[in-house]
């Protein structure tokens, strides 16, 4: 069962799995437990995560959990066809190629709810909002988000009364949030820039779009390469932060005329619209990390071009009515994932630490939780952290009885 793009990849797929496998040791750690209790036993699970090679370390965690699990891509573009051959080589029920069309990814998504899931593992929504369309919520005990726009949409569907089964908000760990969304979108954003360009970053004045966790991570890395950064925000609170960490601040109105490079990282629509295009410097390139390809109007840009041309993978130049040229990386859609691999093995590894452990607790307390977004609990970041930390080598302070008992007091 299953589709993928082409079988005979699927040596190539286990070496890349096995190589970030390497890198996860807080998972495996995690896999071993699974393996000898089976958490998971006939637990039917239906995911829609960006196919990697980090994804299938988290699949084969879970399989070794007992778990069956019927995948589909959480992005057209982002699926890493080797992997997903490995994995299907493996038993995974896989329905992910790289380069689908809109109608083949709403396809897949389809396909997982038809394997009757029993929890759900979403990247951005679109399982979970697709399930809750179909009515097809019955028989599912709950689900994980993993990305902050995700849990904006889900918690959209809870406000409205309509969210029918609990969905745990992995995202908004402390383990995940300010770790993933910080250094693993700040690494791999600057990764897809560079692989889709081959542009030097040092002297450029790269404009980000956003100073939340990705926004702020893209920044300090653009920064470690030399780049003049120059960030923009609606949120006077993050805009505050972003000038007293140093960078430039002001409208994009103002940072379309001296942008070389853009970066979005908002979650928002329209960040990068036809006003914005219609000032910017010749040769100015265009990058979105946000989840959905909305950030950069791709249409107005299209419209407004006398001529379009691929210069190179992952990379298309328009040609103004004036002359001046704009690059476009990845066709607006997440660069760090379709220009790059996402974000490297050993942020995931925390990452999907998280999530094993949300399903595992969604099996164990199944028909308990309230149909809500619902948080991971600090004890089990606290826990996440500790191990990452001993995996590193790395041992700190203990509070003293006299230190806890002092935190404690209010004398
Ligand atoms: P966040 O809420 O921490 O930050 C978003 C920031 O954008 C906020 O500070 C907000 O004020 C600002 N913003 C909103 N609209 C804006 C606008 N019009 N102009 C300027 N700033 C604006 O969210 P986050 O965790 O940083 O996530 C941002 C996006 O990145 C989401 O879509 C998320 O799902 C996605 N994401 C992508 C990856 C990836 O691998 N590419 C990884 C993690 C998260
Ligand atoms: N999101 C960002 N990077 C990722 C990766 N390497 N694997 C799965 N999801 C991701």
């Amino acid at each position: 069962m299953g589709r993928i793009r082409d079988p005979s990849l699927s040596e190539r797929g286990r070496r890349q799995i096995e190589w970030a496998e390497r890198h996860m040791p807080v998972l495996l750690r995690i896999r071993s437990r699974f393996a000898r209790e089976t958490p998971l036993e006939g637990v039917k699970i239906g995911a829609c995560l960006h196919v990697t090679k980090e994804t299938a370390a988290l699949v084969r965690t879970l399989e070794a959990g007992g778990a069956e699990v019927c995948l589909a891509a959480s992005n057209p573009l982002s699926t890493q066809d080797d992997v997903a051959a490995a994995l299907s080589e493996g038993g995974t029920d896989v329905y992910a190629w790289r380069g689908q069309t809109e109608e083949e990814y709403r396809w897949a998504i389809d396909m997982v709810i038809r394997s009757g899931p029993n929890v759900t593992m979403d990247d951005g929504g679109d399982l979970t909002v697709a399930i809750h369309e179909a009515g097809a919520a019955e028989g599912v005990w709950g689900g994980t988000e993993e990305t902050t726009t995700g849990v904006i949409r889900i918690r959209a569907l809870e406000r409205e009364g309509r969210l029918a089964y609990p969905v745990v908000a992995v995202n908004n760990a402390a383990t995940k949030w300010d770790f993933d969304n910080v250094y693993g979108t700040g690494q791999s954003a600057l990764d897809g820039i560079i692989r889709a360009t081959n542009i030097l970053l040092a002297g450029k004045r790269v404009v980000v779009a956003g100073y939340g966790h990705v926004g702020r991570g893209i920044a300090a890395r653009a920064r470690g390469m030399g780049a003049r950064v120059i960030v923009t925000e609606v949120d006077p609170v993050q805009a505050l932060r972003a000038v007293m960490d140093g960078y430039d601040v002001m409208p994009m109105s103002e940072a379309a005329r001296v942008g070389d490079v853009f970066v979005t990282a908002t979650g928002n629509v329209d960040v990068l619209r036809g006003e914005h295009f219609a000032v910017m410097r010749d040769g100015a390139v265009l990058a979105n990390a946000g989840h959905f390809d909305v950030e950069i109007s791709v249409g107005e840009i299209r419209e407004a071009a006398r001529e379009v041309r691929r210069v190179r993978p992952n990379l298309e130049e328009y040609v103004m009515p004036d002359g001046r040229r704009i690059y476009l990386l990845a066709e607006g859609r997440l660069v760090n994932l379709v220009a790059a691999e996402g974000h490297p093995s050993e942020v995931m590894d925390i990452s999907f630490a998280n999530q094993a452990l949300a399903v595992e607790r969604l099996v164990a307390e199944r028909g308990r939780l309230q149909p809500r977004v619902i948080g991971v609990p600090p004890e089990v970041d606290r826990e996440i952290a500790s191990l990452k930390l001993e995996s590193m080598g790395i041992s700190i302070d203990k509070l003293s009885p006299e230190q806890e008992a002092y935190l404690r007091s209010w004398r």
